[in-house]
Parts: structure tokens; C-alpha cells; sequence
């Protein structure tokens, strides 16, 4: 896979999961990666297991200025950006009954209105590096799934968020991408890797027979960010194990 060295790649919710492993990936191939999150000692205790080419910045992206203020943070920083992964996200189990305007809010806040205004801030910096913004969605958004209206919702805003925004962009040399998970082991995914029946039925509709590791999603991610991508946009990769066929 292609070389990342003097590329500058900022992921949300670096600190964890995914995201995490996301940094680890981009480091292997040379890139300096800047990690954020809004847990500080979980930042810092990633940046030094990953080593120097990580820079924590500690921010909620889902509040007002927050994402400006890590944008600007990393262009002071470095210089210039190559790669934004919108990866940062939230969701909650259970019906809609028993979702509250809070829980709706934090999702949408976190999911979609952080998303839109990260790339807003990002669209300069990008333009001048011909770079690539890479947003996580999730399998949810693109089939029936029970009890995550909100999450699933949000993430198909996403998808439709990545389509919109590659036809704005393109014009400036940027391609903006989605990569859909299926159920990956990490954090977020604790209440239905806790729940055996359903943990056994989605493993049974994946026909690769097992849950995702955060590298299978981390691989793809550095992929859709390469020039070996450079003819893709607006377009959303499942990243399953072939879940949902
Ligand atoms: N795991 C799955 O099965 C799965 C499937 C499909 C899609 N996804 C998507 O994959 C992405 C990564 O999730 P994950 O699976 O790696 O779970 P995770 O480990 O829980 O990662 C979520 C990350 O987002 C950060 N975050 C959440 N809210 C934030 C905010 N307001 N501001 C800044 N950072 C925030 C968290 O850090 P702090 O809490 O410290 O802020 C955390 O590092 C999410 O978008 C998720 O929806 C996951």
C-alpha cells in the first residue's frame, strides 16, 4: 500500500477503536496523524503507545467552534492537511420510545453536524493538498436493522452527506468517501457484543462468519485515502465481512 510520508491526516476519535486503529495504519505508511477525542487521558495514552508521529488535540467536535478550533490547531501545528477521516461518532440502543431529545440531539450533534462542519473548516486545506476526506458510516445505514432509528438515521445522512459534498469538492481535486462497518469489536459496538442472540444472528448474515476487527476498517479507510482511490468519490464502501448481501 502506498506511502503517507509528509502527509498530514486528522482523525476524530483517534483515541479508540477504529479511529485508533486508523493511526496506527497511517504512522506504519509514514504519515503524522492528529488524534482527537474529548477523554484527554485516553488521547494521551494512545499518542504514546503509537509514538511521536501522533499530536492529541482534546476537543468535543459535536459543541459549537470545536471543530474550527482543532482545524486551525492543526494547520498551526503542521502546516497542511492530506486526509480528514470524520470517524468520531456516537449511537444508542433501543426503540424510540425509549430515546431521549438528548440522546437524538448527541447523535446528530456528533454524527452529522460535527461531520458537516469539520469538512467545512477542512475545504481550504484540503484544496491545497488535493486531499481526501474519509467518512465513517455504518452498514446500518443502508439496511433494517431494529432499535437504532436515531444512529441509523444520522449515518444515512452521512452517506447521503458524502455523495453531496464529493460533487461540491470535486471540482477543487477533492474526493470525499464513505466506509460502511459492519459490527467491528470496539467500545461502541459493547451492548450488542453483550447481547448473544444478537450477537449470534449478525455473525450468522455475515457470510465471513466472524465480528470486524477495528485493522479490517482501518485498511479500508487507508485505501479510499490513496491516490490507488484517486478515481473514487462520493461513493460508500461496506466494510462487513459481506454483511447484508
Ligand atoms: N464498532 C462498530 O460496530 C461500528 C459499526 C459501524 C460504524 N461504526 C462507527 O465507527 C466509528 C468509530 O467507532 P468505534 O467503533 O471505533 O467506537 P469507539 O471506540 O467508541 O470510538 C468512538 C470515538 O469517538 C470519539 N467521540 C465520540 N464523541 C465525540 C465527540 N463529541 N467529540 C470528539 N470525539 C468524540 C470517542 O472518544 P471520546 O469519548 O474520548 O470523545 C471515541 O474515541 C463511529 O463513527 C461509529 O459509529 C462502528
Amino acid at each position: 500500500m502506498e506511502n503517507f510520508e509528509n502527509k498530514v491526516v486528522l482523525i476524530t476519535g483517534g483515541g479508540t477503536g477504529i479511529g485508533k486503529a486508523t493511526a496506527s495504519a497511517f504512522i506504519a505508511k509514514g504519515a503524522t496523524v492528529v488524534i482527537t477525542g474529548r477523554r484527554q487521558s485516553v488521547l494521551e495514552e494512545t499518542s504514546q503507545e503509537l509514538g511521536p508521529q501522533v499530536y492529541p488535540i482534546v476537543g468535543d467536535v459535536s459543541k459549537k467552534g470545536g471543530p474550527a478550533r482543532i482545524v486551525e490547531e492543526t494547520i498551526s501545528k503542521f502546516g497542511r492537511l492530506d486526509v480528514l477521516v470524520n470517524n468520531a461518532g456516537t449511537g444508542k440502543m433501543g426503540p424510540l420510545s425509549e430515546t431521549s431529545d438528548e440522546d437524538i440531539e448527541s447523535i446528530y450533534r456528533t454524527n452529522v453536524f460535527a461531520l458537516l462542519a469539520l469538512v467545512r473548516e477542512a475545504t481550504v486545506h484540503l484544496a491545497n493538498s488535493k486531499g481526501a476526506v474519509v467518512n465513517i458510516s455504518s452498514v446500518a445505514a443502508q439496511g433494517m436493522m431494529p432499535a437504532v432509528a436515531a444512529y441509523a438515521s444520522s449515518k444515512a445522512a452521512v452517506e447521503h452527506a458524502t455523495r453531496l459534498l464529493a460533487a461540491e469538492l470535486g471540482p477543487m481535486g477533492i474526493r470525499v468517501n464513505a466506509v460502511a462497518p459492519g459490527l467491528t469489536n470496539t467500545d461502541i459496538a459493547a451492548d450488542v457484543k453483550s447481547n448473544e442472540e444478537m450477537l449470534g444472528m449478525i455473525i450468522a448474515q455475515t457470510p465471513m462468519g466472524r465480528l470486524g476487527e477495528p485493522k479490517d476498517i482501518a485498511n479500508v479507510v487507508l485505501l479510499m485515502s490513496g491516490s490507488g482511490a484517486g478515481w473514487i468519490t462520493g461513493q460508500s464502501v461496506q466494510a462487513g465481512g459481506g454483511f447484508l448481501l
